[in-house]
């Protein structure tokens, strides 16, 4: 690994999926130290949705940089945050209309389960099985993607329930009846505050389940008070192809939660809700230094008008298709795959094999295999056995078709070694 400064040390906590020290960034390409052109097609884990460094985000930063950089937002308030509370407000529906802003995608859940808890007056949140929602210890309790999130961190927060999450529709009123099941024999509806689900699993596989299901659960939770909290994180702003994922859904959830793709790599996150909800929050029982910085403000802003002006959401929908086809393509003439799937620019290609370490080492392979050509790719799943793509939604045609070549090259490879 380079490391120039070789006296410093930074925390093994962070794992180093490549080995790059990145110089600069354009769109979907990484610059090294070597002179090095890297394809990412993991946009920073599906934040710089507008590619790296868009003009127009960095144009907005510099200037609000040179105005204020700094508001705490129980102090004074700026154009920044006014700014975006309207760019969100003429994009989410009339039940979404009122926001609060905070750093990451992680406090923005810990402050959806605040809210939920302190507006209903209940403590109890379900959430599905696979879920990924963070890192602090409220977003940990609702995690079950995988154990290395939760492993000797626990006893996390108490009053969390899992649900099983459908994996296809064959699976969904098992589902459905387990979801009552839960709510009649281990966290009654007076006690249950809220449920929290990503539209599209993330961390846990990018599982998307059938169409009806967030309907079905709207319904049983509607019925007895419960919040739908809806965890778009990686979904949101544009990622699956609709600017929000429930889109898809035929849904409104009563929150929404929304980070990563918002700021174009600036640390900016929120929630929404309606404004009956948010009246419920006592002033002062929340908030943080930070929230709703106004360059990041900014920056949030322009992503919005990019996303429209730019007509991201089409390509994402046009250029989603031509990568999945070609994957999907790939797949058909190997062994190493159980299914292609995905929404928009949010695509994975789950591997097979024996046991799940086979499925981990295949796919660790596929990936070192890419990355030495020059293609960057990330694994989700519960054993990192899912081949992710989520580039920039400014992709191109012919960006894709090399990073297909190069995919196609490597599977080669580790069809030979498997065969
Ligand atoms: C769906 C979802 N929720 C929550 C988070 C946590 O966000 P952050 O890492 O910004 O705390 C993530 C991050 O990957 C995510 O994908």
């Amino acid at each position: 690994m380079s490391n120039c400064f070789p006296k410093v040390t930074l925390s093994p906590v962070w794992p180093q999926f490549t080995p790059l020290t990145i110089k600069y960034a354009r769109g979907i390409y990484l610059y090294d130290e070597k002179g090095r052109t890297y394809l990412d097609m993991t946009s920073g884990i599906g934040v710089t949705n507008t590619g790296h460094c868009h003009p127009r985000v960095v144009k907005a930063i510099q200037n609000q940089a040179e105005k204020l950089i700094h508001g705490q937002v129980t102090i004074i308030r700026h154009d920044p945050i006014y700014q975006l509370a309207d760019e969100l407000s003429r994009i989410l529906p009339p039940t979404l209309q009122s926001y609060f802003f905070t750093n990451s995608g992680s406090e923005a859940v810990e402050s959806a389960i605040k809210l939920a808890r302190h507006a209903t007056g209940k403590t109890n949140i379900i959430c599905f099985q696979g879920g990924y929602h963070g890192r602090t210890v409220g977003a940990m309790s609702v995690t079950t993607a995988k154990t290395v999130y939760r492993m000797h961190y626990q006893p996390l927060m108490p009053g969390v329930y899992v649900a099983p999450f459908p994996h296809s529709y064959d699976e969904m009123d098992a589902c459905l009846d387990a979801f009552k099941l839960l709510l009649a024999t281990q966290t009654a509806p007076e006690e249950t505050a809220a449920i929290i689900v990503e539209p599209v699993l993330g961390e846990g596989g990018y599982v998307i389940p059938p169409r009806e299901f967030f309907s079905n659960i709207k319904e049983i939770t509607t019925n007895h008070n419960i919040l739908f909290i809806f965890d778009e994180i990686q979904t949101g702003f544009g990622r699956t192809g609709h600017l929000f994922a429930y889109e898809h859904f035929d849904v409104v959830p009563d929150v929404l939660i929304m980070a990563k793709g918002l700021g174009s790599g600036l640390p900016i996150s929120g929630i929404a809700a309606s404004h009956e909800l948010m009246s419920r929050w006592l002033p002062g029982s929340h908030g943080g230094t930070y929230g709703g910085n106004p360059v990041a403000c900014a920056a949030a802003v322009e992503t919005i008008r990019i996303i429209n002006e730019e007509n991201l959401l089409k390509n994402a929908k046009e250029m989603g298709q031509r990568l999945l086809e070609g994957l999907q393509q790939i797949a058909k003439g190997s062994t190493l795959f159980k299914e292609v799937r995905g929404l928009g620019l949010m695509i994975g290609c789950e591997v097979e094999g024996r046991t799940p370490q086979e499925k981990k080492e295949r796919a660790a392979q596929i990936r070192l295999h890419c990355l030495n050509k020059g293609l960057i790719l990330l694994t989700c799943g519960t054993y990192d056995h899912v081949i992710r793509w989520i580039p920039p939604l400014t992709v191109q045609p012919n960006e894709i078709d090399v990073a297909l070549t190069v995919f196609a090259e490597a599977i080669k490879e580790v069809d030979c070694r498997h065969a």
